[in-house]
């Protein structure tokens, strides 16, 4: 029976996966099936330790149906994008078994079972989608021995996930062909490249609800399918907002067409030389005109908020009291702050935020991931920068920094499914 058992236990794998950042944005499709933009874009990818996503897909000739887990709870395994991705890892392992029946390999026509979890709350604007394709099917490729360029496979599940299939820092190019097959992710420069780089992650309160899951056994929405907001006007995604831009903005066309080209180049040479100064101006300029873009749709789309225009002002008020770019905010389709700042900078910053927006409670930590020193601001930084504090407007401050791309788990005793195929209760 113990044999039999053995033989029946499903295959299985494990991997995980980083959130990215994007420094030169992705806005617009050229063509929404296969998920092609209408430019170039280039990201930093976020070390693992802070913010990671970690899937088990597994796959038995016991199952009677695919079925996909997102952080313990069951979600619609038939979502498009799923199944693409899904699709395209399946025909990759064929390619590759070059149409011989081999019998070590894993059946193709097994139903499979797949289970996903975030170690972060799921929340607007922390990218999670990114993370989460790029985990899908790298958790995929594994359990069917794929080996493949992969980032063509990811594209297909979220753009941005492209990004999330290397380290450090990262360029999804936006290709030419029709078939999408040069619309790639390349990795620019590894994450040991720039040492010193950090990133904070400002989670705003707001539409309270979403940033937690409220220790509900962490069953909330996860990134593949949009957040519910319950209660509350959810803001428009970014899959049917970039659309609605690609429609109606004519700033966009000028940006995909004449801004980005040269911005992408000026990045590459900022990052190649680690120029702190002119990475972040670019950083914040072309967050800035992402968000002009969404101005300019018709109708307009709102993705900063009052309080993302205060911490764009304070940054602007610490750059000038120093003389010079020593932080650069960054805004995605949604409300929380990401800030790029050198090592040395860091303490300081955290405590400019922290004097700006005073935790409101103090249970939880205000500052997460790796440590911050304390600082001493003196009463002329004090008197420069902080200019009417708001209380409880900044949940807390997640502090990280570039970090590599999908990893594979090999402990067993990781699984996110257990022999029986089903969530193990965690
Ligand atoms: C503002 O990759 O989430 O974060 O391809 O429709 O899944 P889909 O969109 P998604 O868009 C990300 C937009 C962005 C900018 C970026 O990450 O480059």
């Amino acid at each position: 029976a113990a044999a039999m058992a053995a033989e029946r236990a499903p295959a299985m794998a494990t991997c995980t996966a980083p959130v990215n950042i994007a420094v030169i944005k992705y806005w617009g499709k050229r063509d929404t099936d296969l998920i092609l933009p209408i430019n170039s874009s280039l990201s930093v990818t976020l070390h693992q330790d802070q913010l990671k996503t970690t899937t088990t897909a597994a796959a038995s000739r016991d199952f009677t149906e695919d079925r996909l887990w997102l952080n313990g709870k069951e979600e619609d395994v038939g979502h498009p994008r799923v199944q693409a991705c899904l699709r395209e890892v399946r025909r990759l392992a064929r390619k590759r078994r070059g149409g011989s029946e081999d019998a070590a390999a894993l059946s193709l026509s097994y139903k499979i079972h797949i289970a996903s979890e975030n170690n972060f709350p799921t929340a607007a604007g922390l990218a999670s989608s990114a993370a989460g394709y790029a985990c899908l099917v790298s958790a995929l490729a594994r359990l069917y021995g794929v080996e493949e360029e992969l980032s063509e496979v990811a594209r297909r599940g979220s753009g941005s996930a492209c990004r999330s299939m290397f380290g450090g820092f990262v360029q999804w190019q936006r290709g030419e062909r029709p078939d999408g097959t040069d619309s790639l992710a390349l990795q620019v420069a590894p994450e040991t490249h720039w040492p010193e780089l950090r990133v904070l992650v400002l989670v705003v309160r707001g539409r309270e609800g979403i940033w937690d899951s409220g220790g509900s056994g962490g069953a909330v929405s996860h990134c593949l399918c949009p957040p519910q907001v319950s209660g509350e006007k959810k803001p428009v995604g970014s899959t049917a907002g970039m659309q609605t831009s690609v429609e109606t903005s004519p700033l966009l066309k000028h940006r995909a067409e004449v801004v980005v080209p040269e911005r992408l180049a000026q990045m590459m040479r900022h990052i190649r030389e680690r120029d702190f100064e002119g990475f972040g101006q670019l950083a914040m300029r072309d967050s800035n005109q992402f968000h002009a873009t969404c101005l300019d749709t018709f109708p307009p789309i709102f993705y900063l908020t009052d309080l993302s225009r205060h911490i764009i002002a304070l940054a602007h008020r610490y750059n000038a009291h120093h003389g010079h770019t020593k932080v650069a905010y960054t805004f995605d389709a949604g409300p929380n702050a990401v800030i790029f700042a050198l090592a040395d900078t860091v303490a300081e910053f955290v405590e400019v935020v922290r004097r700006s927006f005073p935790p409101a409670t103090n249970g939880d930590q205000f500052v997460r991931g790796l440590p911050v020193g304390s600082a001493a601001l003196s009463q002329e930084l004090v008197a420069a920068v902080v200019t009417e504090p708001l209380p409880g407007a900044v949940r807390y401050i997640l502090h990280t920094k570039p970090g590599p791309g999908p990893q594979l788990v090999d402990d067993p005793s990781q699984h996110l499914l257990g022999a029986d195929g089903l969530p193990r209760s965690r």
